[in-house]
This record gives C-alpha cells, sequence and structure tokens, in this order.
C-alpha cells in the first residue's frame, strides 16, 4: 500500500512516500515553499503540489498540521499560520483538493513524536516520555506507555512572563540572535518548568535544531530525566503522518 506523509510547517510544505517497514522515506522528499499568507486554500494547494510531485498516486495521505486538530479533522488553534484555519474541517479541505484521497490529519509534533517513540529516540521506551520538537514554535507530543496524549500544546506554558515557545523556540534564538549559551539557559530553564509538570523519565529533543545536539545539549544540566535528541530529524514529522493513515484504514 502506497502512503504518502506531508509535513506543513512555518516555512515549507514537505512530504514523500513512506515505506513504513523501515520508517523512512521511500523516495526523496519534495518541499515547496509554505505561501504566505498561510490560508487554508493556499496550503491546501501547497500539499497538493507535493503530492502531485510525485508518479505515483497514493492510496491514503497523512498530513501534519502545526496547532490543534480534534477529531482527526478540525484545526482548533493557529498560532504560526493564518488564523482563517481556526474551525476549518481541514481533513474534507484535502479530500477535495486531492479528488477524493483518503487523508488524514494531525498535530505536527504529535506525529514526529509517533515516528520517534516507533522507529526512533523513543522505541521501547515506557513511562512519561516527551518529544519536544524546537523550530518555528515549540511542539509538544506526551506519551505515557507509549501512548500518545495528543494536542498537549506545552510550548505554550508560560515562561518569565512570555508564551514559552515565543521565548525558547529556534526562532527566539535567530530573532534574537541568542548564542548558544544563551538560547540554552532559556530552555533548560524551559525544560525544568515542564519536568516540575510531568517528571518525565526521558525528554527527546525533536526539531531541526536537533541535528545540532552537540552544540547545547551539553550546556542544559540539571535536569532529572535523560535527554536525547531525536533520530530521525527532518523527517519524523513526515513518517508519522503516514503511519497515523496507515492506522486510520
Ligand atoms: C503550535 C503547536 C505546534 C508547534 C510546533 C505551536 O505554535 O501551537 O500545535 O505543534 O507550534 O509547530
Amino acid at each position: 500500500m502506497q502512503i504518502f506523509g506531508v509535513d506543513i510547517g512555518g516555512s515549507g510544505i514537505k512530504g514523500a512516500p513512506v515505506d513504513l517497514d523501515r520508517g523512512d522515506l521511500a523516495q526523496e522528499r519534495c518541499k515547496v515553499l509554505t505561501p504566505h499568507p498561510a490560508t487554508p486554500d493556499a496550503v491546501a494547494d501547497g500539499v497538493r503540489q507535493v503530492v502531485e510531485h510525485f508518479d505515483k498516486r497514493p492510496e491514503r495521505l497523512g498530513v501534519t498540521f502545526p496547532g490543534v486538530v480534534t477529531g482527526g479533522s478540525t484545526i482548533r488553534t493557529a498560532a504560526n499560520v493564518d488564523k482563517s484555519w481556526i474551525d476549518v474541517d481541514a481533513r474534507a479541505l484535502l479530500t477535495e483538493q486531492l479528488d477524493g484521497l483518503p487523508v488524514t490529519i494531525l498535530n505536527d509534533a504529535d506525529a514526529a513524536g509517533v515516528a520517534e517513540m516507533h522507529f526512533g529516540a523513543g522505541r521501547g521506551r515506557e513511562g512519561t516520555v516527551l518529544l519536544l520538537t524546537f523550530g518555528t514554535g515549540i511542539g509538544s507530543a506526551l506519551f505515557i506507555d507509549g501512548k500518545l496524549v495528543p494536542n498537549t500544546e506545552l510550548g505554550h506554558l508560560e515562561l518569565n512572563g512570555h508564551d514559552a515557545e515565543k521565548h525558547a523556540s529556534t526562532k527566539a534564538k535567530e530573532d534574537h540572535e541568542l548564542s548558544w549559551e544563551h538560547w540554552a539557559r532559556r530552555v533548560k530553564k524551559y525544560l525544568a518548568h515542564v519536568e516540575m509538570l510531568f517528571s518525565p523519565e526521558l525528554f527527546i529533543i525533536g526539531g531541526g535544531v536537533s541535528r545540532k545536539a552537540d552544540k547545547f545539549l551539553p550546556l542544559i544540566t540539571g535536569i532529572k530525566a535523560e535527554i536525547v535528541p531525536a533520530q530521525l530529524q527532518n523527517n519524523a514529522g513526515i513518517v508519522g503522518a503516514a503511519m497515523a493513515a496507515a492506522e486510520s484504514r
């Protein structure tokens, strides 16, 4: 069965056919730039372009969204995309845009978490595991004994009187030209706060910055939980979306 995953991000819409046995892309991924403003119709068109880039049409499509998705379909929040997404039935919109293709949609961090728990840094890990993605925002995926608690949105906890992601995302690092040391102090404070609330056994640090884990993980001390970088890195969302699509068959 041919299943594609597509990851809708703040800067790009990326997708590929996924090999669900290996938990990896079956072909090199295709990326189009996220339109600005990132309205539902413009983004749905971007998803269609990514899908149509490949010769074969998928039988199912899994899509990630950078906001709360309830009932596998309805968008409830849109912190880093156009606000007109709120209350949109994204599954219906994408299915229509893709000529009836069955679509499954879930939060981007949840998708990345599902992939990491199955194929990556969280494999075989019981207890409370938290994957946090650092990018344009901060995404979170909470697992209890391997089972996902969806839409936790821990990037919007309050930190130093700010929305935490405004303070500690990699976008905040870039916007304010923070050094690794300075940014790591903020991340450490954020992790300490999340640890106080959830006492996880393991933090998995995802998002593009996980490739540079050696630059900042050694600077994060004083956290009781084990902290490891994600292993699937940039492709976790695509793989996790395809896994969700396969499961909803
Ligand atoms: C959104 C989350 C998302 C995260 C990473 C946050 O602003 O509220 O739903 O997972 O960004 O994209």
